[in-house]
């Protein structure tokens, strides 16, 4: 219930006494991006995009919320990345930030505050939060024995160093965490370590370091987990294994530079580890929120509150991040802190059948994704395909599938029948007379559908929601199918008028149901319908309220178009399914040096040329669109790179045998040469 309707319950009761005041206040998070590349669609889904479907849904719902993330940009990663590029963290971080920041306004994403982890609030936060452990005793130090990579000149922690997983056998294990089972880990503890950089066998030098005394707080996060009905399977059992194994102290201080200055006394050369500090930026965002509002002890009622329910949005891979070490962080603070509510942590999106990689290029990141279609579709498909129970797998066909089909030709058609009949028949929303049962059946359908859909937003299932939106829209299309108000409106005006009044009001269930998932679509909808206010202004509930005879509607046009491969491809500056292949994949293709003997114009085409090309004692037909950058006279006796072995195929009529190789850029093609005298005929590989 929220504080909204807590309060009504107040007025109309008169007293407050023995109430249970349900606060209906939540804290929205989602994990902080590492700020070294900008996200894929994996991390969208997996939280940020996630979250902010939740926090709308909630929002409409009239609840109380506060919506934060930021990004993360201390680590290892990060500071290498910046060394290689010559510059500074900071001003590398800066750059990024405020990319990545854009990026996430374009896809709509409402955050009530997206900072940084190199916000000063943040700093100041981390390093007193931590000399209150340190001063509780749950903060020691300790001479450790730490691989260093003789080569590198460096002490190997976190993703520096690459071992056997002494949990599950992986071979590629990090010093920080095994990649496939998810254990938390300590470089020590690898089997076969090495230098992830050079491959050297590292050594063990002795060094000082600080600890965070896990296992002091073991008792208590069992409890903590064991206790919390809202943690998903996935979370709850990583956890629980985790526990059972024994929680270790986890150490706390590196040695690199970038990342904030460790406050106890004698670190003052080190920094606290990346995921220690980048945690405490859910508690810091919300004070930097209030503090910016001139409230500086607003962010208490989302902390200390025990009403609170707080929600994070993460990917599997950083489950116990979220349900032992910052449960733990807060307990030892002895504060009172609320620990998370749910930890909502999905599985993996993968893309074309394999895992996102930023160095072999497979994936889509969420900037050259809004170069293909803006951000409400890549929404709409994200969420219909999100890895609730397991991994799902993003396909160029699924997307494209899901777009035309689910998105255009069932809802996109329902809307545009619905408002294209009304605009030409009444030009307003006309009146509803009498129901019959077959209207009565619809408006049963709806409202059930309703419920399951409300239902399965609270239960973090979006995917599951979206499906029965989409059935809004079936049940839409079969109404009219079956009703015929196009017959109808020429034999019983009055039955066509109640027809009509009823899509409309599905029509406007729809624009409310998806106003979560495609927020600016929605809108759209909204005023396509004869609103002038924003369908983010109105409560959810409004979505079975039907709508108000009377109201004129807009000339509809298409709410949604529709995508081809081919336009996909043109769309994009990279080819678009996973451009890895092996060696003996490429050395399949037949490239030569080929010599132009002839050139001609393709009657009645100002693009293509016909080129008689001598590939090396053969020749062969090339039907080239290059004829608006090159005359045919210039380029005789040219030598040019020929593929050979592709697929003839026709082109106005004529075969063409192979292709030449072009760059293209907006100018239009430009022709590869060998850069020396060589002979037709010869192989490139
Ligand atoms: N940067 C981490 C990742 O991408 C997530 C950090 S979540 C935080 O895996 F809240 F702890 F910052
Ligand atoms: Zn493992």
């Amino acid at each position: 219930m929220s504080l909204l309707r807590s309060k009504e319950n107040i007025l109309s009761h008169g007293c407050l006494v023995h109430e249970v005041i349900d606060l209906g206040r939540w804290l929205v998070a989602s994990a902080w991006p590492y700020i070294n590349y900008v996200p894929h669609l994996g991390t969208m889904i997996g939280s940020i995009l996630s979250a902010d479907v939740f926090a709308r849904f909630l929002r409409m719902l009239g609840e109380e919320v506060l919506f934060v993330s930021g990004s993360d940009e201390h680590g290892t990663p990060i500071e290498v990345e910046a060394i290689k590029r010559g510059i500074d963290p900071k001003k590398f971080t800066d750059e990024n930030h405020k990319k990545v920041k854009e990026l996430f306004a374009k896809w709509n994403i409402s955050f009530d505050n997206y900072t940084r982890t190199e916000n000063p609030i943040h700093k100041e936060f981390v390093r007193k939060f931590y000399m209150k452990l340190y001063e509780r005793g749950y903060i020691f130090s300790k001479e450790i024995e730490m691989p260093y990579c003789p080569r590198c000149k460096m002490f190997l922690p976190d993703r520096f160093i690459e071992g056997t997983c002494p949990y599950c056998g992986y071979p590629k294990a990090r010093g920080d965490q095994c990649d496939r089972c998810g254990r938390l880990l300590e470089p020590t503890l690898l089997i076969n370590p090495r230098c992830s950089i050079c491959g050297s066998k590292p050594e063990i030098k002795k060094t000082l370091h600080w600890f965070f005394d896990l296992p002091k707080l073991a008792d208590k996060v069992k409890e903590y987990i064991e206790n919390n009905k809202n943690l998903p399977d996935n979370a709850r059992n990583m956890s629980l294994s985790m526990i059972r194994e024994g929680l270790k102290p986890r150490s706390l201080t590196r040695d690199n530079k970038w990342g904030i200055p460790a406050p106890f006394p004698g670190a003052e050369d080190k920094t606290i580890y990346v995921w220690m500090e980048a945690v405490l930026g859910y508690v810091s965002a919300t004070i930097e929120y209030f503090v910016k509002r001139g409230d500086p002890d607003g962010w208490k009622k989302y902390w200390f509150d025990p009403e609170v329910k707080s929600v994070f949005f993460i990917g599997k891979d950083n489950i116990p991040f979220h349900t032992i070490i910052f449960p733990a962080l807060l307990l030892a603070s002895g504060d009172n802190y609320v620990l998370p509510w749910r930890v909502e942590s999905t599985e993996y999106l993968m893309f074309e059948g394999e895992k996102f990689s930023k160095s072999r290029r497979i994936g889509i990141w969420i900037d050259e994704a809004l170069e293909i279609l803006p951000s409400d579709y890549w929404r709409f498909a994200l969420v219909y395909i999100r890895p609730e129970t397991r991994d799902s797998n993003f396909t160029w066909d699924l997307f494209i599938d899901i777009i035309n089909s689910i998105l255009n030709d069932t809802i996109g058609n329902f809307i545009h029948r619905t408002l294209s009949l009304t605009y030409r028949y009444f030009k307003e929303v006309p009146p509803r007379y009498k129901l019959n049962n077959v209207d009565e059946e619809v408006l049963n359908d709806v409202k059930r559908l309703y419920e399951e859909i409300t239902k399965m937003f609270k239960s973090f299932k979006f995917k599951e929601a979206l499906f029965r939106i989409v059935d809004i829209a079936r049940v839409g299309n079969k109404y009219l199918n079956d009703t015929q108000p196009w017959d109808l409106i020429k034999t019983n005006r009055e039955r066509a008028a109640t027809v009509l009044n009823i899509a409309l009001s599905l029509v406007k269930a729809l624009a409310i149901l998806l106003a979560p998932i495609i927020p600016e679509h929605a809108d759209r909808l909204w005023h396509m319908l004869g609103y002038n206010d924003s369908v983010h202004n109105h409560k959810w509930q409004e979505a079975l309220t039907g709508i108000k005879a009377g109201q004129k509607i807009e000339r509809p046009k298409p709410l949604f178009t529709k995508v081809s491969k081919e336009q996909i491809t043109k769309l994009t500056s990279r080819p678009i399914t996973s451009n890895v292949i092996s060696i003996e994949e490429f050395s399949r293709l037949d490239l030569r040096v080929g010599k132009v003997l002839k050139a001609s114009k393709v009657p009645n085409s100002d693009k293509l040329l016909e080129l008689m090309i001598d590939v090396g004692g053969e020749v062969k037909r090339a039907i080239a669109g290059i004829g608006e950058v090159y005359e045919p006279k210039e380029l005789i006796g040219k030598k040019v790179v020929v593929l050979c072995n592709i697929k003839p195929k026709k082109i106005r009529g004529i075969t063409s045998e192979v292709m030449i190789l072009a760059a293209c850029n907006e100018k239009g093609p430009i022709l590869i040469v060998p850069e020396r005298d060589v002979k037709e005929g010869t192989r490139i590989s």
